[in-house]
């Protein structure tokens, strides 16, 4: 069975955009690939943070992640640092890859552009030997990323394929994969602009654990278009488009088809709130069921990372042998 890879890092709350446009794909699709789901919290340390933020963002997004369906029977979701593995092949890969090469990632280039003057980490240049390791670990086939990814998946499979060369096969080369087209989610005041928390203001982001007041405002307040006819035309009325969007992902019908009902913005607002009222419920109660049960959710951790394990030890000690290292 095709094994699938994606990774997360535990950076900050998921939202509405996170959740129609990729997350609940995860869910479908668990049943019909071999997937792994790693939330990588030795990625986030790349950024210094206070003592315990990125522990508590790894819990949240693991209590979050089984609270929209993803099944632990099924898929394999599993924290970084619970296995060693990650860190240990990071080490070969770091080996197998070059200072130019790191150099030349457009994503290091960037993010140390952005932070001129301030603390560097070495980790932040090694950041993809660390995302080689992720995915070369568990044999896979494919890896589901944006366009934003992409260059980390070629120097994977650049590191993968010298490796292999130098020392025989021992890596499957992994294929970036164009993730299964989610719903379009726009930002609820910037209607051209895809919904996100980094956004100037939080009015136009619905966060997954928005209570159903706080859901119904932003709504309301949604930017719409300056005439009043409710129409599916993203081009010429992106405010009215995107909550056709939303309505139409919340409720399994296409914008076009829910347009007809509509004669009025106040009442698609409305009712678009509501639908992803209706939508967040059960997921927001098994949120807070699981994050109250923090037995539990470790308990669900352990059995991914159990099955990780054993597919990530297997390949480490491969590797190991084919460099020829001598084993204990
Ligand atoms: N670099 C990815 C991002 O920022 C996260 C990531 C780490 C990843 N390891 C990975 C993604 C392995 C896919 C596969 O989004």
């Amino acid at each position: 069975m095709t094994r699938v890879l994606s990774c997360i890092q535990p950076t900050g709350a998921v939202h509405l955009g996170n959740y129609l446009g990729a997350l609940r794909n995860w869910v479908r699709d668990q049943h019909d690939k071999d997937v792994f789901h790693g939330i990588v919290d030795l990625h986030a340390l790349t950024i210094a943070e206070e003592p315990g933020v990125v522990g508590e963002a790894t819990i949240e997004l693991a209590a979050m992640l089984f609270a929209i369906g993803l099944d632990p029977e099924v898929a394999t979701v599993f924290v970084q640092s619970h296995v060693p593995e990650h860190s240990q092949l990071s080490w070969v890969m770091e080996c197998t890859v070059s200072y130019g090469e790191l150099s030349r990632m457009t994503q290091f280039k960037d993010k140390t552009a952005k932070r001129e003057g301030k603390f560097i980490s070495a980790g932040l240049f090694t950041y993809p030997a660390l995302q080689a390791a992720d995915i070369l670990l568990y044999d896979t086939n494919e890896v589901p990323v944006g366009d934003d990814q992409r260059q980390h998946i070629e120097i994977t499979r650049d590191i993968a394929l010298r490796f292999n060369h130098r020392f025989g096969d021992t890596f499957v080369i992994p294929d970036a994969v164009i993730p299964t087209a989610g719903a379009r989610v726009m930002d609820l005041q910037d209607p051209t602009s895809k919904m996100s928390k980094s956004a100037t203001t939080d009015a136009g982001c619905v966060m997954m654990l928005d209570d159903p007041t706080a859901i119904m405002k932003k709504f309301k307040r949604a930017v719409t278009d300056s005439d009043s006819e409710v129409r599916y035309d993203v081009a010429a009325k992106p405010g009215v488009s995107g909550l056709l969007d939303i309505l139409a992902a919340a409720t399994g019908r296409s914008p076009q088809d829910a347009a007809a009902d509509y004669t009025q913005y106040g009442p698609l607002k409305a009712d678009t709130g509501e639908a992803i009222v209706a939508l967040l419920e059960p997921i927001q109660a098994r949120y807070r069921e699981l994050i109250a049960d923090k037995g539990e959710l470790a308990r669900l951790l352990s059995i991914g990372a159990g099955r990780a394990r054993v597919v990530a030890s297997a390949t480490l000690q491969r590797a190991y042998d084919h460099i020829g290292l001598v084993r204990p």
